[in-house]
């Protein structure tokens, strides 16, 4: 009763009409922002953070690799051409379109740790490792929520809740966009390069990619130099650049189980200086030592991380393209 009475001795300076304005201001606003919702703030803390995570202080590497690629100008489509584009595919998933890679890394710095990293990482490549070049089908196009009661994806479909968890916070982007991202993610996290310059506005899938086309990790060096040639199209150099993917994560399913490597939750060359020492957890990885196709690149990488990280990133960028239809 007495606020009543105060209010009608002192009337509200706001009148109703600019509170309808100010809050249809604010409708438009969040509308205009559409592409990331939970983008917060303009500060780069969250990137020192992620470095921090891995215990990892390689700052001058790290500044050279960032320079391999600028920032994506995040061009947007107009709805109705998304819509068009669609409807005439038969696609399963909307995309929005080319993605703001900053601002995307920091909802997925909310998602993703040092101790998934590795998962993701293989994501990546399960997703886009079921391409083959003759027929021109399978690659990077989000198809691996099809595929996750697959054997191979065993270790993945128990973490695949992390991927929609993401997409929660990126409802815009797709899955083939979100799959690859966190994989470029997954390297900066545990202290690789910063990769800014990734392709995005891959179109998903709306159905699972054939089976049996991922390589075995019983393969030798010629089943996995061929698999890598006749289905992707890569040469020698970017099987073993892909390889040290293994640098990280654990394997968790096929013996041996465990880290992959003494630095597991670190995207270092050591990886590599063990296979060099006659090491490696699986026989395609020990492999790649085995064979003079193989072995000159895994001596190089041995000693030399800034051109791992530079031909690795090239790959992973080379193998996030197999397949995909992006929409521009
Ligand atoms: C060259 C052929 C490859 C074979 C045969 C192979 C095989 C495997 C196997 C058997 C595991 C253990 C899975 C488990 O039991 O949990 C594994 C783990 C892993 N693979 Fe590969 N892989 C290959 C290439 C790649 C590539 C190209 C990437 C990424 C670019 C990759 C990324 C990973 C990662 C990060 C892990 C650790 C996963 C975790 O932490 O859960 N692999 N791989």
């Amino acid at each position: 009763m007495a606020i009543s009475s105060k209010s009608r001795r002192y009337p509200s300076p706001f009148p109703r009409a600019l509170v309808t304005l100010f809050f249809a201001f604010l409708l438009f606003a969040r509308a205009a922002s559409r592409v990331l919702p939970e983008d917060s703030t303009g500060d780069q803390t969250w990137n020192q953070t992620t470095v921090n995570q891995a215990g990892n202080n390689q700052t001058g590497n790290q500044t050279r690799i960032n320079q391999i690629g600028s920032d994506q100008t995040g061009n947007q489509t107009a709805a109705s051409s998304r819509r068009r584009l669609l409807q005439s595919n038969n696609w399963s998933q909307p995309s929005s379109g080319p993605v703001d890679v900053n601002r995307a890394y920091k909802v997925l710095a909310k998602y993703v740790t040092v101790d998934i990293a590795g998962i993701l990482l293989r994501m990546a490549f399960h997703d886009a490792g079921t391409y083959d070049k003759s027929s021109g089908t399978g690659g990077a196009n989000g198809s691996l929520k099809y595929e996750l009661s697959r054997a191979l994806n065993e270790p993945i479909s128990s973490h695949w809740s992390v991927i929609e968890s993401i997409k929660g916070g990126l409802p815009n982007v797709s899955y083939a966009d979100v799959i690859f991202l966190a994989g470029f993610y997954a390297i900066h996290i545990t202290g690789g390069p910063l990769v800014t310059s990734v392709r995005t506005g891959r179109v998903d899938a709306s159905v699972a990619d054939p089976d049996n086309r991922l390589p075995l990790s019983s393969w030798n060096a010629d089943q996995l130099t061929s698999h890598f040639g006749d289905a992707y199209g890569f040469g020698c150099q970017e099987l073993v650049a892909l390889s040290g993917a293994h640098s990280i994560g654990t394997s968790k399913v096929t013996p041996p189980l465990g880290p992959m490597d003494d630095t597991s939750r670190v995207f270092d060359v050591r990886y590599y200086q063990k296979l060099v020492n006659g090491g490696g957890s699986f026989p395609s990885d020990k492999a790649l030592s085995q064979s003079s196709d193989t072995s000159p690149y895994v001596r190089t990488y041995a000693g030399d991380q800034d051109a791992w990280w530079a031909e690795f990133v090239d790959a992973l960028k080379k193998i996030g393209d197999l397949g995909a239809t992006y929409e521009s």
